[in-house]
């Protein structure tokens, strides 16, 4: 096949549907994640490079980028109706009673499936293409999230020809969030003091809202199909149903059972009960449909419901058991949560032996007592909370829960601000717990993201007065002596640490701004007032009122930062990171100001690099007057390698004589200083240093 770019595009797609394909609907890795994303991202710069040939189902859809301002609203073509809710067996009976009546006699038999506990969607297939993806809305008419939709990987977009099956169909399934997923987005909330998400149906709906794809993509979402609507169709059950939608490449939970009757749908039903908390996926009940498609139209629908189908829903789980004591956490910004210790207690496939108080208005309203006997629930099954105590048998010994007028980690006196829900600890700069909280946020994976400096060595090396505050971080390169006598501090560990730190130099300006740790300043508003401000002197000399205008930041956050600049505790910590080589300002920005020096040169970057993302290479490249090209040509000026680079691309650069250079050559040519600091930007002249070609 000849390489041109619309070739290599379409070959590309295609591995990458494959792939996707594999993964996700037959649970196979033909390739490592680095080798898909590679794939992917030369497929992101085949379409930059030729918007032409781009095309709206392209993998790279996957990772997002798309920005909806306002979702449209349009009718559904088929209603998307709602189940009737059953709560006991007997209700179950009823409903059989009533089939078994509607269908005056005739033999029928049952499909049993999970409910999965997400958001329902409408995916309209054109030609196999997904064209639309709407949400339910009032029923009759919902909201277009295509875009958003699309970054959900497990949604196909574009289907597998199913054998006389038609292409033109609309599929419903529910949106969820992965549980896994969602405890990591909680733990992550709950790290920089934002306000936990109740469950993971509001954090699957909060994030198909979501203006930027690029952040429904982050968000993980999955989605299970469970009905198709499609004029052409042959099949004439709804076992066959998702038969069918699962060759057509869509995502069919095999949790799934046909039931020949209701003894068969109440065993199901049992057995699923507890089973269903071993599921990565919310699941808050049982619906039963009726197998036969000719018998689901002889039974019909109510006003809002089918009567061929019914959801049994789970009894919400609660327990009851008594209230040990009351405990206090410190966060990263001082606030001061009450979380209950419980006599450990078995709930919904785990035992419960923490829950949340949230806040002392909380306890306040529950009227608790240490000694309680108090009623637990799991919050969409997930986060266990209190929601009351069982006054009539409150032991005479209980005790008021006193909330602390001081921190309970250094003594300051609590305040609280109007306003807000939490107490805090006003001692910022000498508390402990937000010391050492604030040194694991700046080393966390979305921050400066330290090799070999994980939670755990930060808590050792805070008690041991190492580190104290994120600056100090760049003095233990020169604290080697101290570092080998420790225990479990092996030289193998050390050269990992030390090459962590040398590497975090190099981070992008936002992830530094993000793991700063400023109040309110979370990963997205960091990347916004970065790219706003480029240099934190320009952010540090913005008034708070000019901040606040820039999109996604607001007064409250902007006073929150405009306040931290002007600590002079703060204007020291920067001064430190200065010193120590750390990014304040974004690549290609001061000291190094953009510049014709590539003017007239042409690159193609390929594989995986070690100090910046391709795209802030690309970036780079084109700041200074240089070119991307997405395929290989004789005009070609240089091929930047990475790590996992195709072979074939390098055979091919090496036939047409094209320079094939590293990272750091490129680096050098920008005269971007990279990590070591003092590493010589090459100087003045027009001169093209001497590069290093392998
Ligand atoms: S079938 C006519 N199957 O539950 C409605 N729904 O109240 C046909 N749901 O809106 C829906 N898992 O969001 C069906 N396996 C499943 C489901 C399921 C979850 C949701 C769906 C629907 C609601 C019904």
């Amino acid at each position: 096949m000849s390489d041109t770019p619309a070739h290599r595009l379409a070959a590309l797609t295609e591995r990458l549907h494959y792939l996707n394909h594999q993964y996700y609907q037959n649970d196979v890795s033909e390739v490592s994640d680095p080798e898909f994303d590679a794939l992917l991202a030369e497929l992101a710069a085949l379409e930059a490079a030729h918007p032409g040939l781009a095309s709206p189902n392209s993998p790279t859809q996957r990772v997002g980028g798309a920005v909806t301002k306002q979702f449209a609203t349009v009718p559904h073509r088929y209603p998307m109706l709602s189940l009737g809710n059953t709560y006991s067996e007997d209700d179950l009976r009823e409903f059989d009673e009533r089939v078994q009546k509607g269908l005056e006699g005739a033999p029928y038999a049952y499909v049993c499936e999970l409910k999965f506990d997400g958001v329902a969607m409408s995916l309209r297939y054109e030609n196999g293409q997904l064209t639309q993806a709407v949400t339910r809305g009032d029923g009759s008419r919902g909201d277009v999230v295509t875009a958003n939709v699309r970054t959900i990987r497990p949604v196909p977009l574009h289907l597998r020809p199913a054998p006389n099956q038609p292409l033109d169909l609309e599929v419903r399934g529910e949106v969820f969030m992965p549980l896994p997923v969602f405890a990591e987005l909680n733990a992550e909330r709950e790290a920089n003091d934002e306000a936990l998400l109740a469950n993971p149906r509001n954090a699957a709906s909060g994030a198909l809202k979501l203006q930027d794809s690029a952040q429904v993509a982050a968000r993980k979402l999955s989605l299970f199909a469970y009905s198709l609507l499609a004029p052409g169709r042959t099949f004439g059950s709804h076992s066959e149903t998702l038969e069918a939608l699962a060759d057509y490449g869509l995502p069919v939970s095999k949790t799934w059972r046909r039931c020949a009757g209701l003894a068969e749908v109440l065993a199901f039903v049992h057995e699923w009960d507890k089973k269903r908390f071993t599921l990565p996926v919310a699941t808050d009940g049982i619906v039963i449909k009726v197998d036969d498609l000719r018998q689901q139209d002889q039974l019909g629908y109510t006003a809002k419901s089918p009567r061929w189908a019914i959801a049994y829903k789970y009894p919400a789980e609660a327990g009851r058991t008594r209230l040990l004591a009351v405990e206090y956490n410190v966060g990263r910004t001082g606030a001061v949560t009450p979380v209950a210790v419980l006599a450990p207690v078995p709930l919904a496939g785990t035992v419960v032996r923490r829950a949340t108080l949230h806040n002392a208005q909380q306890i306040a309203v529950l009227d608790l007592r240490v000694g309680d006997l108090v009623l637990v629930e799991k919050g969409g099954e997930i986060i266990p909370k209190i929601t009351g105590a069982v006054l009539a048998e409150r032991p005479a010994e209980a005790v008021p829960i006193a909330y602390p007028t001081a921190c309970p980690a250094c003594g300051t006196a609590l305040v609280r601000t109007e306003g807000e829900a939490h107490i805090r600890c006003p001692n910022e700069r000498g508390c402990p717990p937000q010391l050492k909280a604030r040194l694991e946020h700046y080393v966390s994976r979305k921050a400066l993201n330290i090799d070999g400096l994980g939670a755990e060595t930060v808590g050792r090396f805070f008690d041991l007065n190492l580190l104290r505050t994120v600056a100090d971080i760049y003095t233990l390169p020169a604290r080697r002596a101290e570092l080998v006598t420790l225990e479990r501090m092996g030289e193998k560990s050390i050269a990992n640490l030390l090459a962590g730190i040398e590497k975090s130099k190099a981070a992008p300006f936002d992830k530094v701004l993000f793991g700063l740790g400023i109040r309110h300043v979370g990963e997205t508003v960091a990347r916004k007032l970065a790219a706003h401000y480029r240099s934190i002197e320009n952010l540090a000399a913005a008034p708070a009122a000019e901040m606040a205008a820039v999109p996604e930041v607001g007064g409250i956050i902007a006073e929150a930062a405009a306040a931290w600049f002007r600590q002079p505790e703060s204007q020291q910590l920067l001064e430190q990171l200065r010193v120590a080589g750390v990014q304040l300002a974004l690549m290609g920005e001061a000291p190094a100001p953009a510049s014709d020096r590539l003017a007239g040169k042409t690159f193609v970057l390929s594989g995986v690099f070690e100090h910046h993302s391709r795209e802030e290479l690309q970036r780079l490249i084109e700041a200074h007057g240089g070119k991307i090209s997405g395929s290989i040509s004789k005009k070609l000026s240089y091929l930047v390698a990475g790590e996992n680079m195709g072979p074939a691309k390098r055979e091919k650069a090496l036939a047409l004589k094209v320079p094939i250079i590293a990272e750091n050559d490129l680096l050098e040519l920008l005269a971007v200083p990279t990590a070591p600091p003092g590493a010589a930007p090459i100087g003045g002249g027009d001169e093209v240093p001497q590069l290093s070609l392998f």
